[in-house]
């Protein structure tokens, strides 16, 4: 079959990778793809987000399924769009993507079956929601409700913090995700992700994973959107997975089939984890980016498989086999990020790695400018491996990342300590 990925980072090119792996794929496009994504599919230029555009695309090539990576095509409604064309579509409707496109939406869902949460207020009017703030005090959670490219949640330490928050989201810092917000009570415990293909009403869980999201190491300096991951989470033991599966997942699963709005597609659970009680921090409608990097690598061709199950609806009984084993992914970012930082730097050294199904660098920002690989974004390569533990994994990841020559780029060097 001829298979057409949407997206441009690293956890495209993971999924590219595992994809291409699987026999049953034919012709490998991916729109817009990247550099590295080059190298396994044939990249297009395409904006992901028009779906007249991607529509012609498919019949031009005669694509059979598409997978949609980012959030911002499913929240446009472009799986809507393919499905209404008849073709195979991976990715949830817009209306179920509002599980991640609207924070108020989520906790309604919560608040309807059940399934355990932080306390919360919603508001659309600054002073009101300031007055929640005074009530409840520090620390506390200020989130956008709208998508916000991973900028919009903002957790206060104190009460100042969380009172400039709401000044600068009714003011227009977040466009109009930011016309209204949720503010909720601040989790203590561990986080951890949980990812599950849904047909809209069987669950399939396929890993779970941990990401770093501060910039630097021992979790110091700002938020990124993730500078490592490793799957499994030790912290997400099988009976934790079944806990959330049972409280949090298949509930909200079944509250969206009853209002007519199945979810189908991956699930990314954000969970907090305090004395063995998972509460839910947040869905996103997509892969994680690292986690997918380490979930592709654990699944490897079989991935396309459990995709095809999910859009077919056929996840009941379909089975991912698991090896015994543990991934993890170093995020290189360009120094400077996540503020302002260089593009068009040099890359060189990738050449030297030996990669296989134990090592893979999934590139996130890179382009061929005069036969150079350059960087243009600020998470610029995803260097991940697999070994029988997480330490094996770790070394091996790191053993490449150290010939890779990139003077300009910048890594944490503490990946998968917590598990350590
Ligand atoms: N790594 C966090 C995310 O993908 O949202």
């Amino acid at each position: 079959m001829n298979i057409l990925i949407l997206g441009s980072g690293g956890r495209e090119h993971a999924l590219a990778w595992a994809v291409r792996q699987n026999p049953k794929c034919d012709l490998l496009f991916c729109a817009p793809g990247n550099a590295g994504i080059a190298n396994v599919a044939n990249c297009v230029a395409l904006d992901p987000e028009d779906s007249a555009e991607v529509l012609e695309f498919c019949s031009d090539n005669a694509v059979d399924f598409v997978i949609i990576g980012p959030e911002a095509p499913l929240a446009a409604g472009v799986a809507d769009d393919l499905r209404d064309a008849g073709i195979l579509t991976f990715g949830p409707s817009k209306a179920a993507a509002r599980l991640e496109a609207s924070k108020a939406f989520t906790k309604e869902i919560c608040d309807a079956c059940k399934a355990p949460t932080s306390a919360y207020g919603h508001f659309a009017d600054a002073e009101a929601a300031k007055a929640y703030i005074r009530m409840q005090g520090a620390p506390i959670v200020v989130k956008a409700d709208g998508l916000a490219a991973g900028k919009g949640v903002i957790v206060a330490m104190d009460e100042q913090t969380a009172l400039d928050a709401i000044d600068d989201m009714f003011g227009g810092s977040f466009g109009t995700a930011g016309a209204e917000v949720v503010i909720e009570e601040f989790m203590e415990g561990e986080e951890a992700s949980f990812f599950v293909l849904s047909d809209g009403t069987s669950v399939l869980p396929i890993g779970t994973a941990q990401d770093h999201k501060r910039a630097y190491d021992g979790d110091q300096g700002p938020n990124t959107g993730g500078m490592g991951a490793y799957s499994p989470a030790p912290v997400l033991t099988e009976a934790l997975v079944q806990k959330t599966l049972d409280e949090i997942v298949q509930p909200t699963i079944d509250e969206m089939a009853k209002r007519g709005t199945p979810y189908e597609g991956v699930l990314y659970v954000g969970l907090m984890i305090k004395d063995g009680q998972p509460r839910l921090v947040e869905y996103n409608v997509r892969f994680g980016d690292p986690e997918c990097q380490v979930l592709m690598m654990r699944l490897g061709a079989q991935a396309l498989d459990a995709l095809l199950a999910c859009a077919e609806h056929r996840l009941a009984g379909h089975q991912i086999h698991w090896a015994d084993d543990h991934a993890l992914t170093v995020v290189l970012a360009a120094r400077g990020y996540p503020g302002t930082y260089q593009k068009g730097t040099e890359i060189k050294g990738l050449d030297r790695l030996r990669y296989g199904s134990k090592l893979h660098v999934f590139h996130a920002g890179t382009k061929v400018d005069q036969a150079k690989l350059v960087a243009i974004g600020g998470r610029v390569l995803n260097v991940t491996a697999r070994g029988a533990s997480l330490q094996e994994a770790r070394d091996r990841a790191y053993a490449a990342v150290e010939l890779i020559d990139w003077p300009e780029g910048f890594y944490r060097t503490d990946i998968g300590w917590r598990a350590l």
